[in-house]
């Protein structure tokens, strides 16, 4: 059922994980558009900062909650964005992150059930593994080792994919699945491991900046304002537009091309060192996204040079 406030009005919407550094800009840019925003976090991976400028706004709302317990509210959209995304973060408390995804999903999706309301999740291109095909289409399973390090994350994932279009199947649910590769920003965090901001941390405090491997291992970099307008462009599509659907940006750059893109914009004197690269590490990822410029009309926008400045700036700010 599509709630009758669809017809051009401000919807309810739910952001799981809106505290954090997709989830904050999402809730940013549905407050532009005149939506009332409830944003649920319990805090595992983000800080209040990221929402504090929204704290003052009338049609904005936090809820301090775990997505792993029921929720019950009133809401006419569900971006389920809760989950920690980085590795350091989701390997911590590897039961945590599967009970994230896992029951995070089956929360939200009954909720779904029960509001009528739309419900669109944040799924991650790793999902493919450690793929074998090059770049990616969605119609791709994976190729994923179910017992390692990263599987809390890479099977929670999947198997919240699995409860979406079971959901679907059986209790005719309006999903929407949403493959994210790596995006980059403002607001990612400074210590979490990610490679963009490791590498712009390590550059501005004039550190070494540490490759994983021979640095040849290539990944694709979405800048966030394109990742938001792809999800809500997601969200919002005909009913018959489940997903899943790749959204990333298609420009591929090796990790050592990347650190000395940002060797240049930093102006910094770091050096390059190399460590060994840890276990389940993706040798190649980059999008196929077709799909989503055939059914949601989107593609990127920002390339490297112009996101990364934004990036940077930010963290000197920080
Ligand atoms: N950033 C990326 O490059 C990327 C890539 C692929 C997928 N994703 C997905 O997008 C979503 C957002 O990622 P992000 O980069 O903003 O990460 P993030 O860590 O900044 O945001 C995740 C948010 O979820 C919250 N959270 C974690 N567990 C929770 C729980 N049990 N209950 C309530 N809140 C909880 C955290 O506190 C945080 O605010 C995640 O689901 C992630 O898997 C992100």
């Amino acid at each position: 059922m599509i709630p009758a406030a669809s017809g051009g009005g401000p919807l309810r919407v739910l952001v799981t994980g809106g505290a954090g550094f997709l989830g904050s800009h999402l809730c940013e840019r549905l407050l532009e558009q005149g939506h009332d925003v409830l944003c649920v976090d319990n805090f595992y991976t983000s800080t209040r900062r990221n929402i504090i400028p929204l704290l003052e706004h009338p049609n904005f709302e936090l809820k301090r909650h775990d997505v792993t317990f029921p929720l019950y509210v009133e809401v006419d959209r569900i971006y389920n964005m809760a989950c920690p995304a980085s590795p350091i973060h989701y390997q911590r408390d590897p039961v945590q992150t599967t009970k994230t995804s896992v029951h995070g999903a089956i929360n939200m999706l009954g909720l779904a059930k029960r509001t009528g309301a739309r419900i669109l999740q944040a799924s991650t291109s790793e999902v493919y593994g450690d793929p074998d095909i090059h770049p990616q289409p969605e119609s791709y399973w994976g190729n994923v080792n179910p017992i390692g390090i990263r599987s809390c994350y890479d099977e929670g994932k999947r198997c919240a994919e699995t409860l979406f279009f079971d959901y679907w199947r059986q209790h005719k649910l309006p999903i929407k699945v949403a493959r994210i590769f790596n995006t980059y920003g403002p607001r990612m965090l400074p210590n979490d491991g990610r490679v963009v901001s490791n590498f712009i941390v390590q550059a501005l405090e004039g550190r070494d900046i540490t490759i994983y491997g021979d640095g040849s291992q290539t990944r694709s970099f979405c800048y966030v304002d394109d990742l938001v307008e792809g999800l809500m462009r997601l969200m919002e599509s005909s009913e018959e537009v489940t997903g899943p659907v790749n959204l990333g940006n298609p420009g591929e750059f090796s990790i050592k091309q990347l650190a000395e893109k940002v060797i240049e914009l930093t102006g910094s004197a770091s050096k390059i060192v190399y460590k060994p690269l840890p276990q389940d590490d993706p040798t190649q990822r980059k999008p196929d996204i077709s799909q989503a410029k055939e059914k949601l009309g989107w593609e990127p926008k920002v390339v490297l040079e112009e996101g990364l400045p934004k990036t940077i700036s930010f963290f000197k700010a920080l």
